[in-house]
């Protein structure tokens, strides 16, 4: 057997820009930890601590994300839900997998893979996580954007996934970014229906994914089938860096000062990361001093209650 058949994820390298969004084939469907049954288990392990994120198919594109559990709630347990799913009328996210031990071998056999690719252009790779999907027939994820980079992978049923460019300031304003990354709030993502014709459409099945960039906005909408979905997600020393300038330029509009968007001057990009990273490790210092928990975005795995 050729190197290249036992890959798990396939990505053309060649084409790999890390801020880019791509196609990716995959061979994780018959993978063990990603059968219903083991699923099923792991809900029950992660709802005791909270690890389960859950709505029912009320929710719509425009539902804001952050929100949705408490708009739209699925009353039924981890467990119940992932037994009836096809019935269920929900939708449920396995937050933080990497944080079970078991599934942080599923992550680890994934990344690893993948960090050979990725470390060429995009070196740094931390704050590895893990989250599986599975969602009711009909069920729609809402609008929103995360801070990781993506690798996200269709192991049953049919999903669409809209996908649009993390540069794109009609689908999301910088502002909207730079609140984000400064206080993990999404509120100024504004769905409307015609933003569908400006996105990176991927119709999913069975041994299909996307590589989505930190901050790409994305909405998906499942088929007529239950499906189960996963993603892998990191940060790199870049995320890290397009984070901390999002921050400070978030902090400088409460000042009433209007920067330019990230990326666009590279000079004042430099001088404002270097003086916010001296301020922002200065802080976290105090907090380490002071006895506080630090939660480093350079960890090597993601915090199981952070999302
Ligand atoms: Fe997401």
């Amino acid at each position: 057997m050729s190197a290249h058949a036992t890959r798990l994820v396939d990505v053309d390298w060649s084409a790999f820009d890390p801020w880019r969004i791509q196609a990716v084939q995959h061979r994780l469907m018959e993978h063990p930890l990603l059968q219903p049954d083991q699923l099923i288990e792991l809900g029950k392990r992660l709802e005791i601590d909270g690890r389960v994120r859950t709505h029912s198919n009320e929710a719509v594109a425009g539902t804001p994300f952050n929100t949705a559990p408490r708009l739209h709630p699925n009353r039924k347990s981890a467990a119940e839900t992932l037994q009836q799913i096809r019935d269920a009328k929900a939708w449920m996210s396995l937050l933080n997998v990497q944080s079970d031990p078991t599934y942080r071998t599923l992550v680890d056999e994934v990344l690893d893979e993948l960090k050979v690719g990725v470390d060429r252009s995009d070196p740094g790779m931390c704050y590895r996580g893990g989250w599986i999907f599975v969602t009711s027939p009909n069920t729609v994820t809402p609008f929103h954007f995360d801070k990781e980079h993506n690798f996200i992978l269709q192991i049953r049923g049919r999903k669409t996934l809209y996908v649009w460019d993390h540069r794109d300031t009609v689908a999301a304003s910088e502002q909207a970014r730079d609140r984000f990354h400064a206080r993990h709030e999404r509120d100024l993502l504004v769905w409307r229906d015609e933003l569908r014709e400006r996105a990176h459409v991927f119709h999913l099945e069975p041994g299909q994914g996307a590589y989505m960039p930190s901050t790409s906005p994305h909405m998906v909408e499942n088929g007529s089938e239950p499906s189960i979905t996963v993603s892998f997600t990191y940060y790199t020393d870049a995320t890290r860096r397009d984070s901390l300038l999002h921050k400070a330029h978030d902090r400088m509009r409460s000042l009433g000062i209007t920067p330019p968007p990230v990326g666009q001057n590279k000079g004042l990009d430099a001088l404002v990361h270097g003086g916010w990273r001296f301020a922002s490790n200065s802080a976290q210092l105090a907090r380490h001093l002071a006895g506080r928990t630090i939660r480093p975005d350079s960890a090597p795995y993601a915090f199981a209650d952070v999302y």
